[in-house]
């Protein structure tokens, strides 16, 4: 049993959330950011995470995403401004689900990932980005301890999975 966790990450978050998840994972494992990425032969699951985007899958995410081999299993994991579990990272998630058309989605997680202030607010000028841009203001500190400790939860339940 072979696991990849691959992660986009442009200010850091989602590198920290891959490197929880890589952690929990106990069986044999890489970690590598996306743009390393060659050559996806040879693992049982693939990890791929990214940062929610205008709603959706930034561009080196993406193209990984679209050249998944046929039937490859892979697990999402993304860190995003708006509140967790909410509408606005679902349809980043459901973009992905699109994208991996060939591919085996076997799920997703998705946590709070702080956004500078300072971005925050010439992002709240453009009516494309507001909603996010105002959930995002309570992101700060995110990802904490806590949705470190719930990726690792999922880490392992993607593993389960892969067993049944
Ligand atoms: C240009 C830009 C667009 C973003 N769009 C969204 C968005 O649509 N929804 C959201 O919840 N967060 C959005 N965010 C916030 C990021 O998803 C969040 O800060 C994430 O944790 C960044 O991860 P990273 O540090 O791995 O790059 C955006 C951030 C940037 C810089």
């Amino acid at each position: 049993m072979k696991a990849l966790v691959t992660y986009y990450s442009a200010t850091g978050n989602t590198e920290k959330l891959a490197r929880a998840i890589y952690e929990a994972l106990e069986i044999e494992k890489e970690l590598k950011s996306i743009k390393d990425m060659q050559n996806v032969k040879g693992y049982d699951i693939i990890f791929c995470g990214f940062p929610v985007r205008a709603h959706s899958v930034p561009g080196p995410a993406t193209s990984f995403i679209k050249g998944l081999p046929e039937g490859q299993k892979v697990a999402f994991f993304s860190t995003h401004g708006s509140l967790r579990g909410g509408q606005l990272p679902k349809q980043a998630f459901e973009h992905a689900f699109s994208l991996a058309s060939k591919a085996k989605v076997v799920g997703h997680f998705g946590c709070r990932g702080k956004v500078d202030s300072k971005l925050i607010d010439t992002l709240m000028q453009k009516p494309e980005h507001q909603a996010w841009a105002e959930e995002a203001l309570s992101a700060e500190g995110h990802p904490d301890q806590h949705d470190l400790a719930d990726g690792k939860k999922f880490a392992a339940e993607m593993i389960r999975k892969l067993f049944q």
